[in-house]
Protein backbone atom coordinates (compact mmCIF):
# COMPACT_ATOMS: atom_id res chain seq x y z
CA UNK A 1 0.00 0.00 0.00
CA UNK A 2 1.48 3.51 -0.70
CA UNK A 3 1.56 6.29 1.52
CA UNK A 4 -1.78 7.74 -0.32
CA UNK A 5 -3.85 4.61 -0.36
CA UNK A 6 -3.01 4.63 3.69
CA UNK A 7 -3.84 8.23 4.22
CA UNK A 8 -6.75 7.38 1.96
CA UNK A 9 -8.05 4.44 3.70
CA UNK A 10 -7.56 6.62 7.51
CA UNK A 11 -9.90 9.42 6.21
CA UNK A 12 -12.52 7.08 5.12
CA UNK A 13 -12.41 4.34 7.84
CA UNK A 14 -10.49 5.93 11.47
CA UNK A 15 -12.03 8.21 13.11
CA UNK A 16 -10.67 11.48 12.23
CA UNK A 17 -9.70 12.58 15.74
CA UNK A 18 -5.99 10.39 15.52
CA UNK A 19 -4.21 13.13 13.23
CA UNK A 20 -0.43 12.66 12.29
CA UNK A 21 2.41 14.77 12.18
CA UNK A 22 4.32 16.36 9.81
CA UNK A 23 2.59 18.14 6.48
CA UNK A 24 3.80 14.75 4.69
CA UNK A 25 3.19 12.15 7.25
CA UNK A 26 5.75 9.55 7.85
CA UNK A 27 5.51 5.80 7.57
CA UNK A 28 7.46 4.15 9.72
CA UNK A 29 8.29 0.23 9.22
CA UNK A 30 11.73 -0.94 10.69
CA UNK A 31 13.06 -0.02 13.87
CA UNK A 32 16.21 -0.90 16.43
CA UNK A 33 17.59 0.47 19.09
CA UNK A 34 17.43 4.53 19.11
CA UNK A 35 16.63 4.64 15.42
CA UNK A 36 13.62 4.16 13.12
CA UNK A 37 13.34 3.68 9.12
CA UNK A 38 10.75 4.91 6.76
CA UNK A 39 8.88 2.91 3.80
CA UNK A 40 11.89 4.82 1.50
CA UNK A 41 14.65 3.21 3.23
CA UNK A 42 15.49 6.54 5.17
CA UNK A 43 17.21 6.14 8.82
CA UNK A 44 16.03 8.47 11.41
CA UNK A 45 16.94 8.85 15.10
CA UNK A 46 13.93 8.78 17.23
CA UNK A 47 14.18 10.38 20.35
CA UNK A 48 10.57 10.48 21.53
CA UNK A 49 9.28 7.14 21.17
CA UNK A 50 5.71 7.10 19.79
CA UNK A 51 4.84 8.98 22.82
CA UNK A 52 7.46 8.49 25.06
CA UNK A 53 6.81 4.87 25.53
CA UNK A 54 10.11 3.57 24.16
CA UNK A 55 12.38 3.25 27.43
CA UNK A 56 14.77 0.67 26.73
CA UNK A 57 14.89 1.01 22.62
CA UNK A 58 13.29 -0.72 19.96
CA UNK A 59 13.75 -4.22 19.31
CA UNK A 60 15.75 -4.85 22.35
CA UNK A 61 17.53 -8.21 21.67
CA UNK A 62 16.45 -9.06 25.00
CA UNK A 63 12.45 -8.48 24.53
CA UNK A 64 13.18 -10.09 20.91
CA UNK A 65 14.72 -13.34 21.96
CA UNK A 66 11.83 -13.90 24.52
CA UNK A 67 9.50 -12.84 21.94
CA UNK A 68 10.73 -15.58 19.31
CA UNK A 69 11.21 -18.33 22.31
CA UNK A 70 7.50 -17.60 23.14
CA UNK A 71 6.42 -17.63 19.61
CA UNK A 72 8.23 -20.78 18.43
CA UNK A 73 7.33 -22.71 21.37
CA UNK A 74 3.74 -21.78 20.53
CA UNK A 75 3.28 -20.24 23.81
CA UNK A 76 -0.59 -19.07 24.72
CA UNK A 77 -0.70 -15.44 23.90
CA UNK A 78 -4.25 -15.21 25.79
CA UNK A 79 -4.88 -16.24 29.22
CA UNK A 80 -6.90 -13.56 30.56
CA UNK A 81 -7.23 -13.88 34.57
CA UNK A 82 -9.53 -16.92 34.34
CA UNK A 83 -6.73 -19.08 34.12
CA UNK A 84 -2.87 -19.10 35.71
CA UNK A 85 -0.52 -18.07 34.02
CA UNK A 86 3.42 -16.76 35.35
CA UNK A 87 3.46 -13.61 33.54
CA UNK A 88 0.83 -12.06 35.22
CA UNK A 89 1.90 -12.33 39.04
CA UNK A 90 5.22 -12.16 37.99
CA UNK A 91 5.14 -8.55 36.47
CA UNK A 92 3.25 -7.73 39.30
CA UNK A 93 5.90 -8.59 41.74
CA UNK A 94 8.73 -7.11 39.69
CA UNK A 95 6.70 -3.48 39.90
CA UNK A 96 6.35 -3.90 43.67
CA UNK A 97 9.90 -4.41 44.05
CA UNK A 98 10.75 -1.31 42.18
CA UNK A 99 7.81 0.80 43.41
CA UNK A 100 8.35 3.03 46.71
CA UNK A 101 7.46 0.83 49.72
CA UNK A 102 4.32 0.36 50.47
CA UNK A 103 2.88 -0.39 47.53
CA UNK A 104 2.53 -3.62 46.82
CA UNK A 105 -0.88 -4.60 44.54
CA UNK A 106 -1.24 -4.32 41.07
CA UNK A 107 -3.97 -3.80 38.64
CA UNK A 108 -2.97 -4.68 35.08
CA UNK A 109 -4.50 -3.01 32.36
CA UNK A 110 -3.86 -2.28 28.29
CA UNK A 111 -3.18 1.45 28.41
CA UNK A 112 -2.48 4.45 30.82
CA UNK A 113 -6.33 5.80 30.73
CA UNK A 114 -7.49 2.42 31.79
CA UNK A 115 -4.46 2.91 34.37
CA UNK A 116 -6.02 5.96 35.61
CA UNK A 117 -9.68 4.92 35.64
CA UNK A 118 -8.91 1.89 37.71
CA UNK A 119 -6.31 4.34 40.30
CA UNK A 120 -9.68 6.57 40.78
CA UNK A 121 -12.37 4.06 41.24
CA UNK A 122 -9.94 2.67 43.99
CA UNK A 123 -9.58 5.83 45.88
CA UNK A 124 -12.79 6.12 45.35
CA UNK A 125 -13.66 2.74 46.60
CA UNK A 126 -11.66 3.45 49.42
CA UNK A 127 -12.76 6.35 51.01
CA UNK A 128 -16.56 6.75 49.76
CA UNK A 129 -15.47 10.11 48.62
CA UNK A 130 -16.00 10.64 44.88
CA UNK A 131 -14.45 14.31 44.49
CA UNK A 132 -10.90 14.38 42.74
CA UNK A 133 -8.43 16.75 42.23
CA UNK A 134 -6.39 17.41 39.42
CA UNK A 135 -4.30 20.38 37.68
CA UNK A 136 -5.05 22.29 35.12
CA UNK A 137 -2.59 21.64 32.38
CA UNK A 138 -2.50 17.65 33.35
CA UNK A 139 -3.50 15.11 31.33
CA UNK A 140 -4.21 11.94 32.48
CA UNK A 141 -6.11 10.03 29.47
CA UNK A 142 -8.84 10.21 26.90
CA UNK A 143 -11.89 7.89 28.39
CA UNK A 144 -14.21 9.52 30.63
CA UNK A 145 -12.62 9.93 33.92
CA UNK A 146 -9.28 10.71 32.72
CA UNK A 147 -10.97 13.19 30.41
CA UNK A 148 -12.97 14.81 33.11
CA UNK A 149 -9.48 15.49 34.73
CA UNK A 150 -8.21 16.74 31.53
CA UNK A 151 -6.74 20.47 32.39
CA UNK A 152 -6.79 21.42 28.14
CA UNK A 153 -9.40 23.11 26.13
CA UNK A 154 -7.94 21.42 23.03
CA UNK A 155 -8.81 17.88 24.05
CA UNK A 156 -12.22 18.04 26.09
CA UNK A 157 -15.33 17.97 24.37
CA UNK A 158 -18.23 20.07 25.26
CA UNK A 159 -20.58 17.33 25.14
CA UNK A 160 -18.72 14.88 27.05
CA UNK A 161 -19.94 15.90 30.97
CA UNK A 162 -17.80 15.76 33.87
CA UNK A 163 -18.64 14.79 37.18
CA UNK A 164 -16.70 15.10 40.57
CA UNK A 165 -13.44 16.62 39.85
CA UNK A 166 -12.00 19.45 40.15
CA UNK A 167 -8.73 21.67 39.20
CA UNK A 168 -6.09 23.47 40.67
CA UNK A 169 -3.96 26.29 39.45
CA UNK A 170 -0.76 24.37 37.43
CA UNK A 171 2.42 24.68 39.21
CA UNK A 172 3.67 26.37 36.01
CA UNK A 173 7.25 28.20 37.17
CA UNK A 174 7.61 29.77 33.77
CA UNK A 175 4.20 31.35 33.50
CA UNK A 176 3.47 31.57 36.98
CA UNK A 177 -0.20 31.63 37.67
CA UNK A 178 0.41 34.04 40.83
CA UNK A 179 3.60 35.86 38.96
CA UNK A 180 5.81 34.98 41.36
CA UNK A 181 9.44 33.64 40.29
CA UNK A 182 10.54 30.12 40.87
CA UNK A 183 13.44 30.73 43.47
CA UNK A 184 11.52 33.24 45.87
CA UNK A 185 8.01 31.79 45.63
CA UNK A 186 6.21 30.76 48.64
CA UNK A 187 4.77 27.61 46.82
CA UNK A 188 1.69 29.63 46.19
CA UNK A 189 0.55 26.34 43.79
CA UNK A 190 0.68 24.47 46.22
CA UNK A 191 -1.62 26.40 48.78
CA UNK A 192 -3.96 26.35 45.80
CA UNK A 193 -4.62 22.79 45.93
CA UNK A 194 -6.23 23.34 49.38
CA UNK A 195 -8.02 26.58 48.16
CA UNK A 196 -9.80 24.23 45.21
CA UNK A 197 -10.48 21.31 47.95
CA UNK A 198 -12.03 24.42 50.60
CA UNK A 199 -13.90 26.04 48.06
CA UNK A 200 -14.87 23.60 45.81
CA UNK A 201 -15.70 20.69 46.88
CA UNK A 202 -17.57 19.37 50.36
CA UNK A 203 -13.98 19.53 52.24
CA UNK A 204 -13.72 15.63 52.18
CA UNK A 205 -11.56 14.32 48.85
CA UNK A 206 -11.08 10.60 47.22
CA UNK A 207 -7.80 11.08 45.45
CA UNK A 208 -5.46 14.18 44.23
CA UNK A 209 -4.10 13.11 40.86
CA UNK A 210 -0.92 14.83 39.41
CA UNK A 211 1.83 13.66 36.94
CA UNK A 212 5.72 15.06 38.75
CA UNK A 213 6.17 16.73 35.56
CA UNK A 214 3.08 17.13 33.75
CA UNK A 215 3.80 15.66 29.92
CA UNK A 216 0.98 16.82 27.46
CA UNK A 217 0.86 20.16 29.31
CA UNK A 218 4.45 20.29 28.25
CA UNK A 219 6.88 18.80 30.29
CA UNK A 220 6.26 21.13 33.25
CA UNK A 221 8.33 20.51 36.18
CA UNK A 222 7.05 21.79 39.23
CA UNK A 223 8.74 23.92 41.85
CA UNK A 224 11.29 22.05 44.26
CA UNK A 225 9.11 20.97 47.41
CA UNK A 226 5.72 21.27 45.74
CA UNK A 227 4.95 17.61 45.44
CA UNK A 228 5.69 16.87 49.25
CA UNK A 229 3.44 19.95 50.13
CA UNK A 230 0.83 19.03 48.39
CA UNK A 231 1.15 15.39 49.94
CA UNK A 232 -0.07 16.85 53.35
CA UNK A 233 -2.39 18.90 52.03
CA UNK A 234 -4.54 15.92 50.53
CA UNK A 235 -3.98 13.81 53.71
CA UNK A 236 -5.26 16.47 55.71
CA UNK A 237 -8.37 16.46 53.60
CA UNK A 238 -8.39 12.46 53.77
CA UNK A 239 -7.50 12.05 49.96
CA UNK A 240 -5.52 10.12 48.80
CA UNK A 241 -2.18 10.80 46.19
CA UNK A 242 -1.98 9.60 42.97
CA UNK A 243 1.23 9.68 40.72
CA UNK A 244 0.24 9.25 37.01
CA UNK A 245 3.81 7.85 36.05
CA UNK A 246 2.59 7.19 32.55
CA UNK A 247 5.18 9.86 31.21
CA UNK A 248 7.55 10.16 34.03
CA UNK A 249 7.88 6.32 35.13
CA UNK A 250 10.44 3.55 34.47
CA UNK A 251 13.79 5.44 35.65
CA UNK A 252 13.52 8.29 32.91
CA UNK A 253 13.65 11.31 35.66
CA UNK A 254 17.55 9.81 36.24
CA UNK A 255 17.09 9.42 40.17
CA UNK A 256 14.09 6.96 40.69
CA UNK A 257 12.38 3.83 39.03
CA UNK A 258 9.08 6.26 39.56
CA UNK A 259 9.81 10.28 39.51
CA UNK A 260 7.71 10.84 42.41
CA UNK A 261 10.01 9.28 44.53
CA UNK A 262 12.68 12.29 43.55
CA UNK A 263 10.31 14.28 46.22
CA UNK A 264 10.42 12.13 48.75
CA UNK A 265 6.49 11.38 48.77
CA UNK A 266 5.58 7.99 49.38
CA UNK A 267 2.01 8.04 46.77
CA UNK A 268 -0.90 5.65 47.76
CA UNK A 269 -0.87 4.25 43.63
CA UNK A 270 0.51 5.15 41.34
CA UNK A 271 -0.62 4.49 37.49
CA UNK A 272 1.99 3.39 34.59
CA UNK A 273 2.18 2.72 30.66
CA UNK A 274 3.56 4.04 27.81
CA UNK A 275 7.28 3.25 28.83
CA UNK A 276 6.63 0.03 30.64
CA UNK A 277 5.74 -2.08 27.83
CA UNK A 278 8.57 -0.66 25.35
CA UNK A 279 6.01 -0.29 22.37
CA UNK A 280 3.26 -3.46 24.04
CA UNK A 281 0.48 -2.20 24.93
CA UNK A 282 0.93 -2.34 28.65
CA UNK A 283 -0.66 -0.20 31.71
CA UNK A 284 -0.85 -1.12 35.26
CA UNK A 285 -1.63 0.56 38.99
CA UNK A 286 0.14 -0.49 41.94
CA UNK A 287 -1.29 0.88 45.27
CA UNK A 288 -0.96 0.05 48.89
CA UNK A 289 -2.91 -2.97 49.64
CA UNK A 290 -5.26 -1.67 52.09
CA UNK A 291 -6.26 0.19 48.74
CA UNK A 292 -6.15 -2.70 46.36
CA UNK A 293 -7.73 -4.69 49.23
CA UNK A 294 -10.87 -2.25 49.60
CA UNK A 295 -12.38 -3.51 46.19
CA UNK A 296 -12.64 -6.99 47.85
CA UNK A 297 -16.05 -8.35 47.28
CA UNK A 298 -16.92 -6.94 43.64
CA UNK A 299 -16.36 -8.17 40.55
CA UNK A 300 -14.18 -6.06 38.26
CA UNK A 301 -11.95 -7.35 35.38
CA UNK A 302 -10.38 -6.49 31.94
CA UNK A 303 -10.25 -8.54 29.11
CA UNK A 304 -6.61 -8.42 27.90
CA UNK A 305 -4.79 -6.63 31.32
CA UNK A 306 -1.67 -8.87 31.95
CA UNK A 307 -1.99 -11.42 28.89
CA UNK A 308 1.70 -13.27 28.39
CA UNK A 309 3.32 -11.27 26.08
CA UNK A 310 2.92 -7.74 27.37
CA UNK A 311 3.32 -8.80 30.68
CA UNK A 312 6.69 -10.41 29.47
CA UNK A 313 8.05 -7.40 27.80
CA UNK A 314 6.97 -5.15 30.42
CA UNK A 315 8.65 -7.49 32.97
CA UNK A 316 11.73 -7.80 30.90
CA UNK A 317 11.56 -3.84 30.47
CA UNK A 318 12.07 -3.96 34.13
CA UNK A 319 14.88 -6.38 34.10
CA UNK A 320 16.63 -4.35 31.58
CA UNK A 321 16.42 -1.14 33.06
CA UNK A 322 17.86 -2.53 36.21
CA UNK A 323 20.34 -4.76 34.61
CA UNK A 324 21.90 -1.94 32.33
CA UNK A 325 21.74 0.97 34.72
CA UNK A 326 19.39 2.54 32.68
CA UNK A 327 18.27 5.17 35.54
CA UNK A 328 22.03 6.34 35.85
CA UNK A 329 22.34 6.70 32.34
CA UNK A 330 18.99 8.88 32.03
CA UNK A 331 20.55 10.28 34.67
CA UNK A 332 23.96 11.05 32.91
CA UNK A 333 22.70 11.58 29.29
CA UNK A 334 19.78 13.77 30.54
CA UNK A 335 22.68 16.22 32.01
CA UNK A 336 24.66 16.23 29.27
CA UNK A 337 21.88 16.98 26.80
CA UNK A 338 20.39 19.36 28.72
CA UNK A 339 23.88 21.35 28.96
CA UNK A 340 23.77 21.13 25.14
CA UNK A 341 20.40 22.67 24.84
CA UNK A 342 20.86 25.31 27.35
CA UNK A 343 24.26 26.31 24.77
CA UNK A 344 21.48 26.28 21.75
CA UNK A 345 19.27 28.82 23.93
CA UNK A 346 22.30 31.27 23.77
CA UNK A 347 22.19 31.59 20.15
CA UNK A 348 18.11 31.20 19.18
CA UNK A 349 15.72 33.71 21.50
CA UNK A 350 12.84 31.65 20.30
CA UNK A 351 13.68 28.90 23.11
CA UNK A 352 12.13 30.77 26.43
CA UNK A 353 13.19 27.62 28.32
CA UNK A 354 14.06 24.81 28.90
CA UNK A 355 12.88 22.08 31.55
CA UNK A 356 12.33 18.81 32.82
CA UNK A 357 14.73 15.95 34.36
CA UNK A 358 16.74 13.31 33.22
CA UNK A 359 15.66 12.15 29.22
CA UNK A 360 12.00 13.97 29.54
CA UNK A 361 13.37 17.66 28.72
CA UNK A 362 11.06 20.04 27.02
CA UNK A 363 11.64 23.58 25.25
CA UNK A 364 8.86 26.01 25.06
CA UNK A 365 9.13 28.14 21.92
CA UNK A 366 8.13 32.15 22.36
CA UNK A 367 8.22 34.92 19.62
CA UNK A 368 9.87 37.17 22.79
CA UNK A 369 11.34 36.17 25.64
CA UNK A 370 9.73 39.25 27.95
CA UNK A 371 6.25 38.90 26.65
CA UNK A 372 6.53 35.07 25.91
CA UNK A 373 3.58 35.27 23.51
CA UNK A 374 3.76 31.36 22.43
CA UNK A 375 5.64 30.36 19.23
CA UNK A 376 3.29 27.74 18.26
CA UNK A 377 3.95 28.13 14.25
CA UNK A 378 7.18 27.82 14.87
CA UNK A 379 7.57 24.80 17.41
CA UNK A 380 5.38 22.97 14.03
CA UNK A 381 8.09 24.41 11.56
CA UNK A 382 10.72 22.83 14.05
CA UNK A 383 9.38 19.44 13.69
CA UNK A 384 9.16 19.36 9.68
CA UNK A 385 12.98 20.88 10.25
CA UNK A 386 14.15 17.72 12.79
CA UNK A 387 12.77 15.24 10.09
CA UNK A 388 14.50 16.95 7.51
CA UNK A 389 17.38 16.56 9.72
CA UNK A 390 16.00 12.79 9.98
CA UNK A 391 15.43 13.56 13.76
CA UNK A 392 11.76 12.44 15.53
CA UNK A 393 10.83 15.00 18.24
CA UNK A 394 7.60 15.27 20.14
CA UNK A 395 5.40 18.54 20.64
CA UNK A 396 3.37 19.46 23.47
CA UNK A 397 1.39 22.22 25.53
CA UNK A 398 -1.88 23.68 25.80
CA UNK A 399 -0.55 26.12 22.75
CA UNK A 400 1.29 22.72 21.02
CA UNK A 401 4.88 25.33 21.16
CA UNK A 402 6.54 22.72 23.66
CA UNK A 403 9.64 20.59 21.89
CA UNK A 404 9.63 17.19 23.82
CA UNK A 405 12.46 15.05 23.82
CA UNK A 406 12.44 11.61 25.39
CA UNK A 407 15.24 9.17 23.84
CA UNK A 408 15.42 5.64 24.89
CA UNK A 409 16.76 5.92 28.51
CA UNK A 410 20.05 3.73 26.67
CA UNK A 411 20.73 6.33 24.68
CA UNK A 412 24.63 6.97 24.46
CA UNK A 413 26.46 10.19 24.33
CA UNK A 414 26.88 9.73 20.64
CA UNK A 415 23.59 9.52 20.03
CA UNK A 416 23.16 12.22 22.29
CA UNK A 417 25.69 14.38 19.96
CA UNK A 418 23.81 13.48 16.44
CA UNK A 419 20.39 14.60 18.46
CA UNK A 420 21.96 18.19 19.36
CA UNK A 421 23.91 18.73 16.13
CA UNK A 422 20.44 17.85 14.39
CA UNK A 423 18.52 20.50 16.97
CA UNK A 424 21.13 23.04 15.91
CA UNK A 425 20.45 23.05 12.19
CA UNK A 426 16.73 23.00 12.61
CA UNK A 427 17.02 25.88 14.47
CA UNK A 428 19.12 27.43 12.11
CA UNK A 429 16.54 26.36 9.32
CA UNK A 430 14.11 28.10 11.66
CA UNK A 431 16.29 31.53 12.32
CA UNK A 432 16.52 31.76 8.35
CA UNK A 433 13.21 30.96 7.58
C1 LIG B 1 0.37 11.29 31.92
C2 LIG B 1 -0.53 10.46 31.07
N1 LIG B 1 -1.46 9.71 31.68
C3 LIG B 1 -2.28 8.92 30.97
C4 LIG B 1 -2.20 8.86 29.59
C5 LIG B 1 -3.12 7.98 28.83
O1 LIG B 1 -2.44 6.87 28.35
P1 LIG B 1 -3.03 6.01 27.12
O2 LIG B 1 -2.90 6.89 25.92
O3 LIG B 1 -2.14 4.80 27.08
O4 LIG B 1 -4.42 5.69 27.43
C6 LIG B 1 -1.26 9.63 28.93
C7 LIG B 1 -1.15 9.60 27.47
O5 LIG B 1 -0.52 10.42 26.83
C8 LIG B 1 -0.39 10.45 29.70
O6 LIG B 1 0.54 11.21 29.11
Amino acid sequence: MNNDEILQLRQKHLYPTKVPYYKTPLHLVRAKGSYVWDDKGEKYLDVIGGIVSISVGHNHPRIVKKIKTMLESDAIQHTTFLYLSEYMPELAKKLAEVAPKGLTKCYLTNSGSEANEMAVLSARTFTGEPMVVGLQHGYHGGTTTPLSLCGHSTWKFRSQPQACVTHAKAPYCYRCPFGQKKESCNLECADDVKETILTTTSGKIAAFICEPILGVGGFIEPPVGYHKKVYDIVKSFGGLYISDEVQTGVGRTGLHFFAIEDSGVEPDIISMAKGIGNGAPMGAIIARAEVADSLKGKLHFNTFGGDPYQAMQAATTIDIIRDEGLIENANKMGRYLKEGLQELQKSFPVIGDIRGRGLLLGLELVKNQKTKEVASAEAAQILEFAKEEKLLIGKGGLFANVIRLAPPLNISKAECDELLGKMKRAFEKLAKA
